[in-house]
């Protein structure tokens, strides 16, 4: 039975496997095909991987922290997409060899219902997330700054990406832009996004507001900007469409209907709906 699986450490909170085994359920392949969890220390993923894409069993996986720069290091092939970003979340198998893509990107992407075109955009933070938000926006023509906690770090993301247009900013007034996507760990254990980040909750009304975070239930960001009349894409609309994205690498771009991607959406939210 070909198998995939999500491969982090720890993984057992992710919501991955349900998600994806609900697309596998809506696809009819759920007698077929597998989705599970693995958990691997840094010092195991490469060899273990490896093994996985040698023995043929596996098909692919998704890679999840700490593991996403090891991903593209463990690669035969790298898209150009994930080589750009500088990191990978998806891997394919076949024959032994190892593909990497990066699907966090077009998952953004796909979850912005407004066009980002000629939009300016704030980015906040200058991790992997941050580069995957960076690329996926100035890819769809937004014109993106950057702040970071540490500046150098977003200096350090600005040089070595090919964004031409996008600049650091130490001191962004949020009324200024379209869209603001927050990719800092801000808020995943009960930090206020308000005294964190260079956020006004009056200036959020009718922007498009991303995070990225998403722990259980809505984040604070989530919840105040929906509350003063922002367009809010949660950080679980996100991992539903990246999702769906790795779904198509390694079943195809046909079976990205809308009823899977339902599915999907069904599956990773549970019992909490999305906000907006
Ligand atoms: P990832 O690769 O998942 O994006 P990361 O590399 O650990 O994660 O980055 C976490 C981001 O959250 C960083 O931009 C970090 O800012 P620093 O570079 O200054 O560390 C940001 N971050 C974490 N805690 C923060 C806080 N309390 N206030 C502001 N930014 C914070």
């Amino acid at each position: 039975m070909p198998g995939l699986a999500v491969i982090g450490h720890p993984v057992a909170h992710s919501r991955s496997p349900a998600m994806q085994t609900a697309a596998l359920t809506a696809l009819g392949l759920a007698g077929e095909w597998t989705y599970g969890a693995i958990d691997l220390a840094p010092g195991e993923f490469e060899a273990e991987v490896a093994a996985l894409a040698a023995e043929g069993e596996y098909r692919g996986v998704n890679v999840t922290i700490p593991h996403k720069e090891a991903a593209l290091a463990v690669a035969d092939e790298v898209d150009p997409v994930a080589r750009e970003i500088g990191a990978a979340n998806t891997l394919a198998f076949a024959d032994g060899v190892i593909s990497a893509f990066n699907t966090d990107a077009p998952g953004l992407r796909r979850a912005l219902r407004a066009n980002p075109d000629g939009r300016r955009a704030l980015v906040l933070g200058a991790g992997g997330a941050a580069r995957a938000a960076i690329w996926a926006l100035h890819s769809a023509g937004a014109v993106v700054e950057i702040w970071n906690r540490t500046e150098s770090r977003a200096a350090a993301v600005v040089e070595e990406m090919d964004v031409p247009h996008a600049r650091v900013v130490t001191d962004p007034d949020p009324g200024a832009y379209g869209l603001i996507v927050n990719t800092t760990s801000v808020g995943l254990h009960g930090e206020d996004p308000f005294a964190e980040l260079p956020l006004d909750p009056d200036q959020l009304a009718e922007r498009v507001v991303v995070d990225m975070v998403y722990a259980e239930g809505p984040s604070t960001l989530s919840q105040v900007a929906a509350e003063r009349g922002a367009a809010v894409v949660d950080g679980l609309e996100i991992l539903v469409q990246q999702g769906a994205c790795s779904l198509a690498i390694w079943l195809g771009e046909a079976k990205l209907e809308p009823e899977v991607v339902d599915a999907m959406r069904a599956a990773a939210y549970g019992d909490t709906p999305p906000i907006a």
